[in-house]
Formats: C-alpha cells, sequence, structure tokens
C-alpha cells in the first residue's frame, strides 16, 4: 500500500498522520498545500504519476464556512475543482480515492438522522462546492469512497472545543441551542478512515461518520466548561440571535448504519471523545 493523504497539516491530515504511521509505518506521504497545491491539476498528476499511489486520502479543503460566502471562487477552486483534479490524476494511476465530505451537503430541515441516500440541498457556498466535489467524484473515479462527517474538532487547528477553552477566563459566552448534531474527534475519523484502508474490502459509495450521540452546540459548550471547571455560564441562544453569513443546517444528526455495519467500526460517544481531547490539550487531567 502507498498512501498519499493531501491536506496533511489540517486537523484530519495531522491525525491520520500519527494513526496510518501507527497502522501502516512508513507507507503514506504526507502533503499539505505548501507540497501540493490540489487545485494545480498539472502538478497534481505530476506528483501522483511519480508517487504511484495505491490510495488517496483527500483532506484538503477550503472550510472557513463564512468566508466562502464572499469567497465563492477560492472555495469552489478547492473544494471542488481540486477534487476534480485529484479523481482524474487517481484514475489515471489506478489509485482509489477517499474523500471527506460534510453534513453541510443537507439542508438541516429532517427531524431523523439522515442517510447516505437522503435528498441533499446544500444551503451554503461551502455546501454546494462540497456537494458538486461529491458528485464529481463519483462521475470520474466511480471506485471513490466519500466519507461525510460533521463538527470536526481535535487539538490543532481551529474548532469549537479550542474556541471555548479561550474563551474560559469570561464569565458569560452565548451559544447557539436549536443546531443539533454530533461533534466529530478527528482522532476517531482518522482511526475509521484507516480501518477502512486495512480492510479486506473496499466498498465504493458515500458513507456517514460522526461520534455516537446528539447534542447542540450549546449543551457541547456546556459540556467543555464544566468537564474542565471553567466557572463559564453558557447562555442558550437562538440561532437568530447570532446571524452569520453561512446558513447552517439546525439538524445534522448522520446515520452511521452503513459503515458500522460495512466495516465493523465501534464508535465512540462524543462525550467520551472529548474528554481524550481535553486531556491532549492539558485542559483536564
Ligand atoms: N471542520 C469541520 O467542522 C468539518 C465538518 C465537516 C466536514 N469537514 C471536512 O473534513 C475535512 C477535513 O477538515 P479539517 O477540519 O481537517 O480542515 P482544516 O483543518 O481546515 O484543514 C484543511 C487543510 O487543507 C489544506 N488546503 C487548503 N487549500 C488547499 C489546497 N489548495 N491544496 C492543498 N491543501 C489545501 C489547508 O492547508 P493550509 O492551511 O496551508 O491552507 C489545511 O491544512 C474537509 O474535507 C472538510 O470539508 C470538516
Amino acid at each position: 500500500m502507498k498512501i498519499l493523504v493531501t491536506g496533511a497539516n489540517g486537523q484530519l491530515g495531522k491525525e491520520l498522520q500519527t494513526v496510518l504511521e501507527e497502522k501502516f509505518p512508513g507507507q503514506a506521504v504526507y502533503a499539505d498545500s505548501g507540497v501540493l497545491d490540489i487545485t494545480d491539476s498539472a502538478a497534481v498528476n505530476a506528483f501522483v504519476t511519480a508517487g504511484d499511489f495505491s490510495h488517496i486520502i483527500n483532506c484538503a479543503a477550503y472550510t472557513a464556512v463564512d468566508k466562502a460566502e464572499e469567497e465563492s471562487g477560492l472555495c469552489n477552486a478547492v473544494n471542488h475543482e481540486g477534487v476534480k483534479n485529484i479523481a482524474a490524476a487517481a484514475e489515471a494511476i489506478g489509485a482509489k480515492v477517499l474523500h471527506i465530505s460534510t453534513d453541510y451537503v443537507f439542508d438541516g430541515h429532517a427531524f431523523t438522522p439522515y442517510g447516505e441516500g437522503d435528498k441533499v440541498n446544500p444551503t451554503s457556498v461551502y455546501g454546494v462546492t462540497k456537494r458538486k466535489a461529491e458528485t464529481a467524484l463519483m462521475g470520474l473515479a466511480p471506485g471513490s469512497i466519500i466519507v461525510r462527517t460533521a463538527w470536526l474538532y481535535s487539538p490543532h487547528g481551529k474548532n469549537f472545543v479550542k474556541t471555548m477553552l479561550n474563551r474560559a477566563s469570561t464569565p458569560e459566552v452565548s451559544v447557539v441551542y436549536d443546531q443539533v448534531g454530533t461533534p466529530t474527534y478527528a482522532l476517531d475519523l482518522a482511526r475509521a478512515i484507516a480501518a477502512i484502508l486495512g480492510s479486506r474490502q473496499w466498498v465504493p459509495g458515500i458513507y456517514h461518520f460522526t461520534n455516537e450521540g446528539v447534542t447542540s452546540w450549546y449543551d457541547f459548550a456546556e459540556a467543555i466548561f464544566r468537564t474542565t471547571g471553567a466557572k463559564t455560564q453558557v447562555v442558550p441562544i437562538p440561532t437568530a440571535d447570532y446571524p452569520t453569513p453561512a446558513t447552517r443546517p439546525h439538524y445534522a444528526v448522520l446515520d452511521k448504519s452503513k459503515i458500522k455495519g460495512t466495516y465493523n467500526i465501534k464508535i465512540p460517544h462524543w462525550y467520551e471523545s472529548l474528554q481524550h481531547c481535553l486531556r491532549r490539550l492539558d485542559a483536564i487531567k
């Protein structure tokens, strides 16, 4: 196996570096934007061909969801055109692609967990570009696997957990209570990806992966502050009181039965994984 990880310095890319080195030591090449810009089709083609990879895991993405509303061209270049470049290069050498997508492909109007085949209807520039990538990838490289995830956090980069920890010395923080979903610890997602790579079967298609359980951003913030012993009071507010340029899905719970059944993956509850991350961040003992 010879694996290429693109976007390797992002939250997921960094966790994958640890997990893949444990499970498949020396078998992966880790490239971030400085090494390989996925919007440069010639560079992607040359890099992939020279590397003769068996698998490409695309963790590269434009993830500034609100900024994307005014930078739609750049967002599309990375999230859509970049994925097309990877798909074309992979197909040329027969490499398998595992790509990461998002709950933002849904509009969030559902009341029960989203299955992989449920109707998509992205409501933000970011969501539209991620959906375009899904369609393009399945057209150009139908043997690919797409893993949709949501509410990603880790000890690295920017995320909700680190934002809340940075607010731990303030007396009060307002957080929306009417957006419901499931946090995803990037380490758990990286382990799930490694399980797919290590399994005897590669079953193309779309899969959903988050941690287990359901919560709101408000409850997630409560869990972070109460677990770390911070005195910060969390004030529940409706989304209407916290307008953002990009619309978020109100309901973003993903049904994970398919990935659990196909790859025999056991997924930790979000609270258990939150504690693991907080320990790594030295926020709890
Ligand atoms: N974060 C979430 O809450 C969330 C939720 C659902 C799905 N996802 C998806 O999960 C995946 C991983 O997300 P993440 O949170 O790990 O993202 P992240 O931390 O923002 O990392 C993305 C990485 O992509 C790199 N990148 C950006 N433009 C690039 C380009 N043109 N060529 C190559 N690399 C480029 C970035 O490098 P630079 O820093 O050098 O630009 C960065 O290291 C993405 O597909 C994302 O859409 C994320």
